[in-house]
């Protein structure tokens, strides 16, 4: 069965090591993801954000797909279903129709009203069992029309949502969803110590996964990050597959087209991009 993710990334905090949150779109996403982290016998957390929700379907789309994928494949590795960027309407509803995890993503709220709306959405998603997270400050770029200029998260505001029991914190700390500009300072480590020692030891979580480079990702374990969420990577992963497949004529050679080959080369290069992103986080083999 699908789990909260709770257990998975306190084990990864006194561990040392981060979980992948992975965003999936549809089923190949899913199967990938899902045949990665069995392979790579490691905890895993499959991503959904609104939009992607709305594209499969809807919230109970995507828990019965989840579920009878899982199922069928036979996983024997943690595996949550997350709301990623959820809104107060959308983590309500994915705590009812069967997430095991959710994001309420009160950032752009004045930070008072952020800490009622989080405090409430704690106390729902934990009565029924469901791992939360919150965020404070912004991350920047633009995610399934949720745009952000990145706002460095204040110490004392990660203290207060903490001290509301969110179970794993997101905050800004320089990071940018998409892909990096040439002219990105970096992570702001500084503030990333600052936020762990103030928030005793919560698992915290790096969005904007995909581009940063490997030592900046090292050093964001070593300082208390234990999920790190991934989207923009697996998008550019498929395409760049797929393309190859398409210009090389595959498409028209024999039964090239057949959607089963055709979004095979793309399927296969998600589950090796997760594969590698599990041994980079150190999540491989800790199932
Ligand atoms: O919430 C999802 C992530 O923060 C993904 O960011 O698309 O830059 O990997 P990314
Ligand atoms: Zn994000």
């Amino acid at each position: 069965a699908l789990v909260s993710a709770t257990e998975m990334l306190n084990k990864a905090h006194a561990g040392h090591y981060a979980v992948g949150a992975f965003n999936i779109n549809n089923l190949e996403w899913t199967k990938m993801i899902l045949l990665a982290a069995e392979e790579a016998k490691s905890p895993v957390m499959l991503g959904v954000s609104e939009g992607a929700a709305k594209y499969m379907c809807g919230f109970k789309t995507v828990v019965a797909m989840v579920k009878e994928i899982h199922d069928s494949l036979g996983i024997t590795v943690p595996v949550a279903l997350h709301l990623d960027h959820g809104s107060y309407e959308g983590a309500k509803a994915c705590i009812e129709a069967g997430f095991t995890s959710v994001m309420f993503d009160g950032s752009h709220y004045p930070f008072e009203e952020n800490v009622a709306k989080s405090k409430e959405m704690i106390e729902l998603a934990h009565a029924k069992g469901v791992s939360i997270e919150c965020e404070v400050g912004g991350i920047g770029g633009e995610e399934d029309g949720t745009v952000s200029n990145g706002e460095l998260a204040d110490p004392q505001e990660c203290k207060t949502i903490c001290e509301l029991g969110v179970d794993f914190l997101a905050a800004g700390i320089g990071n940018i969803h998409g892909k990096y500009p040439a002219n990105w300072a970096g992570l702001n480590f500084d503030r990333l110590a600052e936020i762990q020692n103030v928030t005793n030891g919560k698992p915290l979580v790096l969005h904007g996964g995909s581009g940063i480079p490997a030592d900046q990702i090292a050093k964001a374990i070593d300082l208390g990050v234990s999920k790190i969420n991934v989207n923009t990577e697996l998008q550019l992963e498929f395409a760049a597959a797929t393309r190859k497949y398409i210009e090389a004529g595959k498409d028209l050679e024999g039964k090239g087209y057949d959607p089963r080959k055709l979004l095979k080369p793309g399927a296969d290069a998600i589950k090796d991009k997760v594969i590698a992103m599990m041994k980079q986080f150190g999540s491989y083999n800790q199932a």
